[in-house]
C-alpha cells in the first residue's frame, strides 16, 4: 500500500491519481492535513510533524511505500521559519523513522533547486556540489536528502530522492513557492489580463512540465535497487527560461497579453538558485527523459486553462 503525504498540494493532487491509475486505487492512500477531492481514492487527515500519527496510519494500513511531499516551500517557508522547520525537518524525520520501525520498503522525496545557494555554480549544475541554501525551506530541504542517504546507508531503508526545479501544472495552483509566478502567468494571459510578475524579467531558472515531474518521481520509485548510486539528490530538468522570454513565447500566442515587473522578496530567493541544471546521474542511474519542451509545455497550458476556466482556447483566438 502507498500512502501520500502532502497529498492536496501542486504536485500531489496530480501524483495521487497518477499512482492509483499505475498501481489501482485501491493500493493509494491520500494524506494531507487539508482535504480535496480525490476522485475515490482512500483520503486520511496526517500531519506529518505528529509522529504518533504516522505511526498508526503506517501499521493500520499496512503501507509498504510512503512518497512524501508534505512540506512548506520557499516562499511561505521565508514568511513562516519555525513552521517550515516543523514540518520539513520534524515530519521527514518523522517519516524516516515510522518507515524504519514499520519496516516500510521504500520512502521517495522530492527535494528541490531550493538546496543550492549563491556559491553554487550558476549553470549546468551537477547534482553534486556546493549546496549551502540560504533559506529556511533549501536548509531543511537539503537535510532531508542527506537524511535519506544515512538512514539508507545505516539502517537500510531504501529513500531515494531526486530535485526538482520549478513545476508547470494547470490542476491545482502553486501558492507557497518562488516558481509559481510561470503558472500564475498563463491564468493572466488567458484572461487577457495584464500581469505582475515579482520576479525580475531576466531572473533565469530551470522548469518542468508537471507530467515529466510525475513520470520521473515514479520511474525513480521504479529503479532497480542496485542501478541507484547517487540515490539521494538527482537533479531533473527540462527547461530554463526567464520571465521575459516566457512572457514574449505567450505574447506569440496572445497577442494582447501584457506584463509589468515588480520584484519582491522572492526574487532574492531567486537570485541564489541555479539558472540551468545537469541531469545526467538521472537519465544515467534510471533513464530520466523529457516529453515536454516549452513550446509544448506553453500551448497544453494555454488549451487547459482555457478550458478550465470557460474561455476559447487558442485555437480560437
Ligand atoms: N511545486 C514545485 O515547484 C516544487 C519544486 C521542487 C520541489 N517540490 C517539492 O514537492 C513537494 C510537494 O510540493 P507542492 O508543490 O505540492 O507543495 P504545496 O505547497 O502545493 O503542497 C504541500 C502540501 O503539504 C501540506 N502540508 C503542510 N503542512 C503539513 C503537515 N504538517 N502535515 C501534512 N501535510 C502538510 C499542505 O496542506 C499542502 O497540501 C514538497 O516537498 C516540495 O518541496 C515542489
Amino acid at each position: 500500500m502507498i500512502l501520500v503525504t502532502g497529498s492536496s498540494g501542486q504536485i500531489g493532487t496530480e501524483l495521487v491519481p497518477y499512482l492509483a491509475e499505475k498501481y489501482g486505487k485501491k493500493n493509494v492512500i491520500a494524506s494531507d492535513i487539508v482535504q480535496r477531492d480525490t476522485g475515490g481514492i482512500k483520503f486520511i487527515t496526517l500531519d506529518v510533524s505528529n509522529r504518533d500519527e504516522i505511526d498508526r496510519a503506517v501499521e493500520k494500513y499496512s503501507i509498504d511505500a510512503i512518497f512524501h511531499l508534505a512540506g512548506i516551500l520557499s516562499a511561505k517557508g521565508e514568511k513562516d521559519p519555525a513552521l517550515a522547520y516543523k514540518v520539513n525537518m520534524n515530519g521527514t524525520y518523522n517519516i524516516l523513522e515510522a518507515a524504519k520501525q514499520h519496516r516500510v520498503e521504500k520512502v521517495v522525496i522530492p527535494s528541490t533547486i531550493g538546496v543550492f545557494g549563491p556559491e553554487t555554480p550558476k549553470n549546468k549544475v551537477p547534482s553534486i556540489t556546493i549546496t549551502r541554501p540560504r533559506t529556511m525551506y533549501g536548509v531543511t530541504k537539503i537535510a532531508a536528502e542527506l537524511l535519506g542517504q544515512y538512514y539508507y546507508e545505516k539502517f537500510g531503508l531504501d529513500v531515494r530522492s531526486l530535485r526538482y526545479p520549478g513545476i508547470i501544472s494547470y490542476k491545482a495552483e502553486p501558492t507557497a513557492g518562488t516558481t509559481d509566478y510561470a503558472v500564475e502567468i498563463f491564468y493572466y494571459a488567458v484572461k487577457r489580463e495584464k500581469y505582475k510578475c515579482y520576479l525580475a524579467p531576466n531572473r533565469a531558472l530551470p522548469m518542468m512540465y508537471m507530467p515529466d515531474a510525475l513520470k520521473a518521481l515514479v520511474d525513480l520509485y521504479e529503479a532497480d535497487r542496485d542501478k541507484l548510486v547517487l540515490r539521494n539528490g538527482y537533479n531533473v530538468t527540462a527547461y530554463t527560461f526567464t520571465p521575459s522570454e516566457l512572457y514574449s513565447k505567450i505574447k506569440e500566442r496572445i497577442p494582447e497579453f501584457e506584463i509589468e515587473y515588480k520584484e519582491d522578496f522572492r526574487d532574492k530567493i531567486a537570485a541564489t538558485w541555479p539558472e540551468s541544471l545537469d541531469s545526467s546521474e538521472a537519465s544515467n542511474e534510471w533513464g530520466f527523459s523529457i516529453e515536454y519542451d516549452l513550446d509544448r509545455t506553453i500551448d497544453d497550458m494555454i488549451d487547459h486553462i482555457s478550458e478550465k476556466l470557460g474561455i476559447e482556447g487558442k485555437h480560437a483566438l
